[in-house]
């Protein structure tokens, strides 16, 4: 097959940032997506619809022109969040799910939950409305090791709440493991899965051996092979419960190429050509649309886009670098060659 058709994808977890980043991250979301889901972990955080409100002006401002693009919009949990937040966040049109970040887990979380506990009466009114949670699904304990923490979390938290709120609408973000592709594939209820390019096509070797590659460092950080697999398995399976969410966490070059880098790979500069490498690699692009296309889109209870896209089997080498406000950031896989082409 050298060319590929397929309704338009959306992006069920990105990072636009803000201000003078939405000139690189807007336009770049708006090439090839429908939509995309607006992760809110901006300093402060988004955790209201005021702020979701302005914060989604401001987004729209950097649209091209002639551009259909919508982003969706999210808030950000935090211990004070109360069920009138969650009532305010039903009512609203553009706002389509809130997210839980455990303090401390990743970047810009500082103002995370620090006791998930303490969410109950947030999660019983969400259950209630249908509005859906959103989960950065790892511990932060210290004497829990990195590559263990989202595997601790299902059985030390994921559990618990799948039994508490049965009916409760839930996406593990960015899987990255068998024990979250598993935990995700038998369980009863609306439990669905988020999955990244880089989880697909990188594991921790890519990232260590022969040198640390910061660009692939992101979180929940890439595991062993193994789970590389079970992941490829998963999105490529034709099971409705896994769909794209890319995770394009942009940062300039100076904060990832640092003695302290931060966490994050931006991939819209070639979302969907990476995920077509992916499947392509796995023999499953036939799979592509549906976890693409429409089971994120069947999850949030949205209509699939009317566009349609078409890739073709041309291979192009993925720019050095990327201008970023004011300055630069090197894009996953950067310098590589990818076999499949978005048509404009
Ligand atoms: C994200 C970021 O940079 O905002 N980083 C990352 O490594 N994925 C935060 C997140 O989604 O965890
Ligand atoms: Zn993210």
């Amino acid at each position: 097959m050298d060319q590929l058709t397929i309704i338009q994808p959306d992006d069920w977890h990105l990072h636009l940032r803000d201000e003078g980043a939405l000139a690189t991250t807007v336009p770049a979301a708006a090439r090839c997506f429908g939509r995309g889901i607006v992760m809110p972990n901006l300093v402060p955080p988004v955790r209201n619809v005021a702020a979701a409100t302005a914060y989604r002006e401001r987004i729209l401002a950097a649209r091209p022109e002639n551009s259909e693009w919508q982003p969706l919009m999210v808030l950000y949990l935090t211990d004070n969040t109360s069920a009138d937040d969650i009532r305010a966040a039903h009512a609203c049109a553009f706002v389509h799910a809130c997210k839980y970040y455990p303090a401390g887990a990743t970047t810009n979380s500082d103002s995370g939950v620090t006791d998930l506990e303490r969410l109950d009466e947030v999660f019983e009114t969400m259950q209630e409305l249908g509005v859906v949670l959103q989960m950065h699904g790892e511990v932060t304990d210290p004497d829990i090791d990195i590559f263990d923490r989202e595997a601790v979390f299902i059985d030390r938290h994921l559990v618990r709440i799948r039994e508490k709120f049965p009916a409760l609408k839930m996406v593990l973000e960015h899987i990255t493991t068998e024990q979250g592709a598993t935990f995700v594939r038998n369980s009863e209820g609306p439990l669905a899965a988020s999955i990244t390019p880089q989880h697909l096509l990188y594991n921790r070797n890519d990232m260590l051996v022969g040198g640390i590659r910061p660009h692939l460092f992101c979180l929940p950080i890439l595991k062993r092979n193994r789970h590389q697999t079970a992941l490829i398995e998963a999105a490529t399976s034709g099971d409705s419960r896994f769909f794209l969410g890319t995770d394009s966490a942009p940062h300039p070059r100076h904060a990832k190429e640092n003695a302290c880098g931060c966490a994050g790979c931006y991939s819209h500069h070639a979302a969907i050509e990476l995920y077509a490498e992916a499947f392509d690699r796995a023999g499953a692009l036939h799979q592509l649309e549906g976890f693409a296309s429409r089971y994120g889109a069947d999850f949030y209870n949205l209509a699939y886009n009317r566009r349609k896209i078409t890739l073709n089997r041309d291979p192009w080498t993925v720019p050095e670098r990327i201008d970023y406000d004011g300055g630069e950031l090197i894009p996953l896989a950067a310098g590589q060659a990818l076999n499949w082409r978005l048509q404009n």
